[in-house]
């Protein structure tokens, strides 16, 4: 090839094709409230889709996306492992640049190249936002919106996929992996990723704006009841409480709405079972992390296309009990298991736990009571009361507050009943006193007074009264102090 031909290739005019308008500086990371943990970042395309992209970027990519597909053979390509079929896409990528004479820059063409890849070997536009370990959850409206919840704030993405096909293609790969299939006959559909995150998946025409995607992102590292002190969660005081809770078996429901840290608190919880005892966890998928050795860990199935095959919560639970369990912890009571765990709770099982969603520890007892009724069971009130006041010790209560903190705002015991009413007390509470400037909440924990709750028999027997007893007070005493100053 002559020299001047190669040169008119290697060097595509600038004046062909518009250069791409330079991207928006990344914003700044903004600063982590101190009730967070702070948000590791694993490598620097992590923060791309942070960015809002111009569309040209988008013309250029889809430009350049459909000669690739017109050059290459897909299948092929995902016969060779993910290095090498990074390699020859890189490429034909350049090739294609070079060809149609765009005008890129490296850092450009590099982060082209990166969604390309993403886009023909993983999960499209996602992936960016699965290697983020900061993000709690991906919720994806149509291609053209997606939010992420960082912080506990939820904050719209620059991320966007070519079109509701290109979306509805990544649920399709999503979902297979757990062997279902999602289209309009079957428009719904849960799976989960490779790396543990849970994914709901709901398509046209149920979904009206395009296939809806929401992804529980799986966190390795748990957060433990130290760090929930250090982000204001709790104080060391309500901690120990819940410490001695835990490994003085008491049953334990943990409520909450969606996101507010229940999953979270319960794993906190378990780590203070002892490690002599058999735990059997039931789960719709896993996400808990016992520590300790004797576990067995059980998750429920959906049903299969045909629609057969499900296995419920409620097998799980009724299947614990055959299993010689010391202690049942449900990962999620939403149904008739509901009945299945009092029960277990009230034949031995002391110390099982659940979560359940609700906005109070009085709304706990009323849903565990309508679970119950609504599936089925046909008992007197004042029996079901009396059933869940003499199963349920404590009721620990989370919630994400409008600033995105997250706070236990009540530890609760179930005392028993009067005539068919439940009478609960509060043990420890968050109080809200006000806002900051800054819109951050301002409250304090404290504890109520109570000397000496319901389960001060269970702690001394496991010899914990005396580190309750010490809580108690300085969760108290911290209290007069402010009330004086
Ligand atoms: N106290 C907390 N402080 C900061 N982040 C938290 C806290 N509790 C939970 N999270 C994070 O919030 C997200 C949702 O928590 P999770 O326990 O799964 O909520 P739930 O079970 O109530 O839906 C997770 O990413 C988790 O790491
Ligand atoms: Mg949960």
């Amino acid at each position: 090839m002559p020299p001047a031909a190669a040169k008119a290739v290697a060097q595509p005019l600038a004046a062909a094709a518009p250069p791409m308008p330079a991207r928006e500086p990344a914003p700044a990371t903004p600063p982590a409230s101190a009730a967070e943990p702070p948000r590791p970042v694993r490598s620097p395309t992590a923060v791309a889709p942070a960015v809002r992209r111009s569309e040209n970027f988008y013309d250029v990519k889809t430009t350049v996306f459909s000669a690739l597909i017109d050059t290459i053979d897909l299948s092929q390509l995902a016969r060779l492992d993910t290095e090498s079929a990074r390699e020859e896409i890189r490429d034909i990528v350049n090739d294609i640049i070079a060809l149609k004479n765009i005008a890129m820059s490296i850092a450009e063409q590099e982060d082209l190249l990166e969604d390309i890849c993403n886009d023909v070997l993983g999960l499209g536009p996602l992936e960016p936002l699965l290697a983020r370990d900061d993000i709690a959850d991906i919720m994806v409206n149509g291609a053209q919106r997606t939010y992420i919840e960082v912080g506990g704030k939820v904050e719209e993405t620059g991320v966007r996929f070519r079109d509701n096909t290109q979306l509805m293609n990544i649920c399709q790969r999503i979902v297979s992996q757990v062997g279902r299939r999602v289209d309009e006959s079957s428009p719904i559909c849960d799976a989960r990723l490779p790396d543990g995150s849970r994914v709901n998946v709901i398509a046209p025409p149920l979904a009206i704006d395009g296939p809806t995607l929401t992804i529980r992102k799986f966190k390795k590292d748990k957060l433990t009841l130290d760090q929930l002190v250090k982000y204001g969660t709790i104080t060391p005081e309500g901690a120990t409480i819940l410490q001695i809770i835990a490994r003085s078996r008491c049953n334990v429901l943990v409520s909450g709405g969606t996101g507010s840290g229940k999953t979270t608190l319960l794993n906190c919880l378990t780590r203070y079972i002892d490690n002599t005892e058999r735990i059997i966890t039931a789960e719709d998928a896993a996400e808990l992390q016992l520590q300790q050795p004797h576990v067995v860990r059980l998750e429920t199935r959906p049903p299969n296309i045909e629609g057969e095959g499900e296995v419920t919560m409620r097998d799980l639970v009724k299947n614990c009990l055959r299993m010689r369990p010391e202690r049942i912890i449900v990962g999620e009571v939403r149904g008739p298991e509901a009945f299945d765990l009092l029960q277990a709770m009230n034949t031995g099982h002391d110390g099982s736990m659940g979560t359940l969603h609700a906005n109070s520890p009085r709304e706990a007892l009323s849903r565990i009571e309508s679970m119950i009724t609504m599936g089925g069971f046909s008992l007197p009130s004042k029996t079901l009361r009396e059933m869940i006041s003499t199963s349920i010790d404590v009721v620990v209560q989370a919630a994400r507050l409008r600033d995105g903190s997250r706070k236990i705002t009540h530890i609760t015991e179930v005392v028993g009943t009067e005539g068919d009413v439940i009478i609960t007390q509060d043990i420890f509470l968050y109080d809200i006193a006000g806002e900051d400037a800054a819109g951050r909440i301002l409250g304090r924990h404290r504890s109520t007074g109570i000397g000496r709750p319901r389960f001060w028999d269970r702690a001394r027997y496991f010899g914990e009264e005396k580190r309750l007893a010490a809580a108690l007070d300085a969760a108290e005493a911290e209290e007069l102090v402010v009330a004086q100053g």
